[in-house]
This record gives C-alpha cells, structure tokens and sequence, in this order.
C-alpha cells in the first residue's frame, strides 16, 4: 500500500491527544470521532497496539495483530527482563500455589485475601529493600496511585520530575491541585521548586516523585542528592522502582543498590510486571504507621481484591532467583544483550537514548515515519513497541526495544538490521532527510506542557 497521498491525513497528523478531551453533553456518542481515527489506522495496519501474544513471551513468539493478523517472529516487545516467566522453578512455584490456596485472593487484603504467600513476601521484599514495612498492591499501577493518594491531601503539593508514570501523575491530580512538574532528572530545578514552594508555605506536606529508571528513556536520576535536596526543604521522596528492581544491580536492587541507597531513601514503590513474572505492585517504607496510612487510605489497597497466593508465590520464587548466582547470571545476559543492540543501532547511525538498561530505546523522531516503519517492522516479523505522543514528547516517536536475558546475540542482530531498514525504508517513503528526524531535540521538556 502506498501511503504518500495520505502523509498529510489524520492518518499520520493526529495523534491521540486529538481526541482525548471531546466535549457535548453524550458522554457516550463523543467516542465516536477517535474510535473513527483509531479504525483508519488498523484498516492500513498502521495501529501497532492491542497486539496479543499466542504464547508465553519468549524471544520467538506468535503475535496477533488486533485486526486478527497473526505472525511469527522475533519479540523485543516483552517485560520479562530476567526471562523468569518461563523460568520452570517459578512456574513449580505458581502450580503449588494454586494447589495449596486456590486460584483466588478471594477478598481485599483488609478483608480476608491476604495470603500466606503474600506475607511471606511481604517480609521478602523489606529484607531485599532494607525497609521494614511492605504493603502490597494487587497492580503496580495500584501502588503507585495508592501511596500519592494515600498520603496526600488537598493542601499539601506534589513535585514530579516531568516524566513520571502515568500512575504517579494521575495520584498526584486526584490528591491535590498544587501538582508541579520539573524538567527530566533536573536536581537544580528541583531545589528552585521546593525553594518556591517553601517561601509560601511551611504548614503543608511536598512530596517529590522520581523513578529508579524511567522506561521511555533508560535514564537515571541521582538520588541520593535529590534525598538530601527533599530533606533541605522538608520534603519526602518517592522512588519508583519498577524498572530497575530485581533488573539492575547487585542482587538485583536496582538503581538504590547501584547508587548505595538501599534503606536510604524515604518512600519506594515498583511493580513486580516487569522482572518478577507477574502483576502486582508494593510500596516499602520505614515507619510502620506509614504503612497503615497507605493501605487503608490509599484507594487500591483496601477497595480492590488482594494479589493472588500465585501471583505472591510467583513473585517470593523470582526474588530468590534475583538475588541468587543464577539472577546475577541473568542480569549480566540481560546487560551483553542490551549493549550488543545498542552497539548494533549505532553500527547503523542510529542513536539509542539513555543508559543501558533492559530498555533500548531507539530514537526515530518523526511520527509519519515511525507509524510506517512500525508496519513494516510487523511485516518482518519482529515484534518492538512503537511509542508517540503523548507518551513521549512531540516529535521524538521512538521504538522501546526490550531485550529478555533469554535473547540470543543473533536474534538481537536480526532484530537491529530489521528496525533500521523498516526505519530507512520508511524515511525514504515519506522524503524526510535522516538528519532532521534522528537528531530529534531532546530537550527535557514536560510532555503534559506540549
Ligand atoms: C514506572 C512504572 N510504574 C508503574 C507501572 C505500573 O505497573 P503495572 O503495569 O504492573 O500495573 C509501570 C508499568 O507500566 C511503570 O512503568
């Protein structure tokens, strides 16, 4: 299909903040106009999102699109980091776990569904983080939600480095309407804010939210001078660590191991979705009360039903093998992987951002061509999730790369050369020179300011 008469269509142009504030008063008939949007780009498969997995999410996998094309290929698109969710130690675990308590939590956690798996991970979990208190969420979106909307209240503030997670923004506008966002990994700006902050008003809680890796960028801020900058100004800290935990550093503590912050830092949350095998979220704290705090006031802790014996069972087996040889064996797989693509991309002049990570993140820029080099990434059977605005700021569309400790050199080299040919023959389709799309402004600006 040739999509040069339609580069100028909504096809390519709009994106979905287009359609996300419809006004009139039928709540129901104003979905129509994305819904019709959101159609013209699946009818010419240039929707990669809402794709299924036919099987469990291993390197080589059968992916369907949501139009019902099925494919078999290469999967950079997955969050299995160590590869555990396959791991036949972990899946023993889950199998006696459901023999043992059920398939069911079968109530709140305040109710009823706490299990004996989640109390023993609980306890897990603080000895890993080396903060004694641990509430469990049954989704990492939960937790993240659950502690800002825990512990905060109208009067109090929220400072959020500019691109924290959806969860964590979304906690700090149902809590408060004093909400800040600071430019990416800005420590100096931080400080003006809180400074700002503080001149007006000394009777009400700041709490400053970072993560230990944010997942759009593979970057890191530095914590323990953004700890000491929260504590000048009377401010408590939240790290969200759902990338980094169990993925990165010594035994698997992530950016807080990695930077010696373990136990150091005021409040921290993640989601075990990413390394741990299964869904599900916590947050970690020192003080004990904090903990009651967040898990009867925080929404999703007290008024969803609890995770699952499995999936604490799931989560208990994983840690064990995080912290273990083997985990450390996975981690440095995960790590040759990761440098083996980026090597790859730029063997090829196409520039990856941030540091190495489990996420690869490959610039493209232009949105018509990331849209069309996302096709035909899906033609050749390599599975890499497309990522625009506004996920990521305007014009700096990128492909998030994956990569599992169970990826091979070789299929990280196919899955290289395939991304920049689907990215060279779409730039060549849409008659954008290389150099204005690959050098995309990186500029630290807030996405929710565009
Ligand atoms: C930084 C961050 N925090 C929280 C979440 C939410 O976790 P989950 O998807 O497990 O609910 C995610 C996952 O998308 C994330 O990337």
């Amino acid at each position: 299909m040739d999509f040069r008469a339609e580069l100028d269509s909504p096809l390519f142009t709009h994106f979905i903040s287009h359609y996300s504030h419809p006004t009139g008063p039928d709540l129901l008939g104003r979905t129509e106009p994305f819904f019709e949007w959101q159609e013209s780009r699946r009818q010419a498969g240039l929707w990669p999102y809402s794709r299924s997995l036919e099987s469990a999410p291993t390197p080589e996998c059968g992916v369907r699109s949501e139009t019902g094309t099925a494919r078999q290929g290469l999967n950079f698109g997955s969050q299995d980091y160590l590869s555990l969710s396959t791991h036949p130690a972990v899946m023993e675990a889950a199998q006696r776990a459901i023999q043992d308590y059920g398939l069911h939590s079968a109530g709140s956690a305040m109710l009823g569904g706490n299990t004996t798996p989640a109390l023993m991970l609980e306890k897990a979990l603080a000895e890993h983080l080396q903060m004694p208190h641990v509430a469990l969420f049954s989704t990492g979106w939960g937790a993240g939600f659950g502690v800002i909307v825990g512990l905060v209240r109208p009067d109090d503030h929220v400072v959020l480095d500019a691109l924290s997670h959806a969860c964590l923004q979304q906690g700090a506008a149902a809590a408060t309407p004093n909400v800040s966002r600071v430019p990416h990994l800005n420590n100096r700006a931080m400080k003006r804010k809180l400074q700002e902050i503080r001149a007006r008003d000394t009777r009400n809680g700041v709490l400053v939210v970072t993560e230990g890796l944010f997942s759009m960028d593979s970057d890191v801020p530095r914590l323990e001078e953004l700890q000491a900058i929260c504590h000048e100004f009377g401010a408590t800290l939240l790290v969200d660590v759902a990338h980094d935990l169990g993925a990165l550093g010594p035994q698997g503590t992530g950016s807080l191991g990695l930077q010696e912050m373990l136990g150091k830092v005021d409040l921290v949350m993640g989601a075990f979705s990413k390394t741990f095998a299964t869904n599900g979220g916590f947050v970690a704290t020192r003080s004990p009360s904090v903990r009651q705090f967040i898990r009867i006031m925080g929404g999703p802790h007290i008024f969803s039903n609890a995770l699952l014996p499995m999936q604490a069972a799931v989560v208990l087996e994983s840690l064990r093998i995080v912290r273990s040889e083997e985990g450390a064996a996975l981690r440095a797989k995960a790590q040759e992987n990761s440098l083996a693509l980026r090597a790859a991309f730029q063997a090829r002049g196409v520039k990856c951002l941030g540091e190495p990570s489990n996420v690869v993140p490959v610039q493209v820029g232009d949105a018509k061509v990331a849209r069309l080099a996302a096709k035909k990434l899906f033609e050749r059977d390599i599975f890499a999730n497309l990522v625009e605005y506004p996920a990521v700021r305007l014009r700096e569309s990128r492909f998030r790369m994956q990569v599992m400790s169970a990826h091979t050199l070789e299929q990280v080299q196919r899955a290289a050369a395939g991304v920049c040919d689907a990215m060279d023959e779409a730039r060549a389709e849409v008659e954008v020179r290389p150099s204005a799309t690959r050098a995309a402004r990186h500029d630290g600006r807030a996405q929710a300011e565009l």
